[in-house]
């Protein structure tokens, strides 16, 4: 037989452990693996030596913007900075401007996304001020619900006991999982200094919502996603609630990997929510990933802004880094220093946010599996926002040190993106709805 194509003689992660093999993928999916030497006749050959195979990265979370606030990011670029960031499959938060609480919206966003797609694209939805109107004619091209109590999609929606009950009884029901973003803040705080910005949005104020999300949790079971846990608190008390398996969580690489009092703060290039805490949180949540178990996976919270917007000062800037060319280079340069094991990746990266929301064949290599994959050398080199794919281009990872270069991606087995260039245009491949099983 004839294959598509081969990924010949590259670094593949079997058992923990780099194995060289080869790949073959047929008609978008994974045919097998094959020793060197032993592979099917193919169209095409990728010569991967000295190169990593590894599946494509799941970012569950990401803010793609596009339709009014196409200035900040739209679907071109933003799956541009996906596919050159090493990331396959994006699922992009409702809180854009018009927000996702209706089909017409979500409609919008799909039709769009659709055109202008690099790789697969999901979607989550908001929750209407009145449970009652949700547009059940969403579910089927929806991965989860987000909430933001901190600052509803709906004007004066107040998250008490009742609310959030209402909200879990809603993803219950529709076999969805509700993300959380923790932050019990009051919307009408409104920090009058850096300080202030700092003490309302808290470690306190974190825990304090993600307490009582739990504690309606308990009346009312439904799955429960805690969004970017930044606090070692935090981290500890889903660690807690573990055997309530319902519960999963997630940290972006900025939370694990930078501290607050790292930057002087006088921009908006480190601000973000939540913001960054005391390298004890960094520690605790490197921890929790890697020992403990209590962190499922990682995501950017890719949440891009105008350099306007960044550039202001620190109160009057916008909240939110990009971070989609950022997360595989930091996570890798974890595993290549010794202190993240291929295992944590795989299953942070790749494998656990597949999961948590219930995406089929992707996550994996492994045969039969849709063939999201890129190849990556393990190479010296410094983050610069310059070169993002990415509208947003400041970030607070300016000039770090990282030790991998993504090579090539590859979506449903087609190339995309290879040596810093895109080989095939935009709405060509990647599904748009991404859906659950
Ligand atoms: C996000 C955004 O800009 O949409 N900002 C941020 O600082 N993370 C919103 C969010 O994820 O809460
Ligand atoms: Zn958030
Ligand atoms: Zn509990
Ligand atoms: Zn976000």
């Amino acid at each position: 037989m004839t294959v598509d194509l081969v990924l010949s003689n590259g670094i593949l992660i079997v058992n923990d452990r780099e194995t060289v093999q080869s790949v073959a993928i047929d008609r978008g999916k994974i045919q097998g693996f094959y020793k060197h030497g032993k592979e099917p006749d193919s169209r095409k050959t990728l010569d991967c030596r000295g190169l990593y195979i590894l599946p494509g990265l799941i970012d569950m979370h990401v803010h793609l913007r596009d339709l009014n606030q196409s200035d900040k990011e739209d679907y071109e670029s933003g799956t541009m900075a996906a596919a050159a960031g090493g990331i396959t499959t994006v699922v992009d938060m409702p809180n854009s401007d018009p927000p996702v609480l209706s089909r017409e919206v979500l409609d919008k966003k799909i039709k769009s996304a659709v055109s202008k797609r690099f790789v697969n694209v999901g979607f989550y939805a908001g929750i209407p001020k009145d449970i009652k109107s949700f547009e059940v004619s969403m579910v089927p091209d929806i991965l989860g619900l987000k909430v933001y109590p901190h600052s509803p999609l709906t004007k004066g929606t107040i998250y008490d006991k009742k609310r959030i009950q209402a909200c879990l009884g809603l993803a219950r029901k529709h076999n969805l999982p509700l993300l959380l973003h923790p932050d019990s803040s009051n919307r009408n705080d409104i920090a009058k200094n850096q300080e202030e910005f700092f003490h309302i949005h808290s470690c306190e104020s974190e825990l304090r919502s993600l307490q009582m999300f739990l504690d309606a949790k308990i009346e009312y079971e439904a799955r429960l996603h805690v969004c970017h846990v930044s606090c070692a608190a935090t981290a500890r008390l889903i660690l807690e609630h573990r055997a309530e398996h319902t519960l999963t969580a997630e940290v972006t690489p900025h939370h694990m990997l930078l501290s607050g009092g790292d930057f002087p703060h006088s921009d908006g290039r480190a601000k973000m929510l939540p913001p960054l805490r005391s390298p004890y949180d960094t520690k605790m949540l490197a921890q929790a990933l890697c020992q403990k178990c209590a962190i499922d996976c990682v995501a950017s919270d890719h949440a891009p802004h105008t350099t306007l917007e960044k550039n202001a000062p620190f109160l009057e800037a916008s909240s939110g880094i990009p971070g989609l060319e950022t997360l595989l280079p930091l996570m890798l340069t974890e595993v290549f220093e010794g202190r993240l094991s291929w295992i944590d990746f795989l299953r942070c990266c790749c494998s656990g946010p597949a999961a948590i929301l219930g995406i089929p064949n992707k996550g994996i290599l492994t045969e039969g599996y849709d063939a999201d994959i890129i190849l990556v050398r393990r190479q010296e080199r410094y983050i610069s926002g310059a070169e993002f794919f990415s509208k947003a281009k400041i970030t607070p990872f300016e000039g770090r040190h990282v030790l991998a270069r993504l090579i090539t991606t590859i979506v449903g087995g087609e190339i995309v993106y290879h040596d810093g260039s895109f080989i095939i245009g935009p709405g060509i491949v990647g599904r748009v709805p991404v859906r659950k099983s």
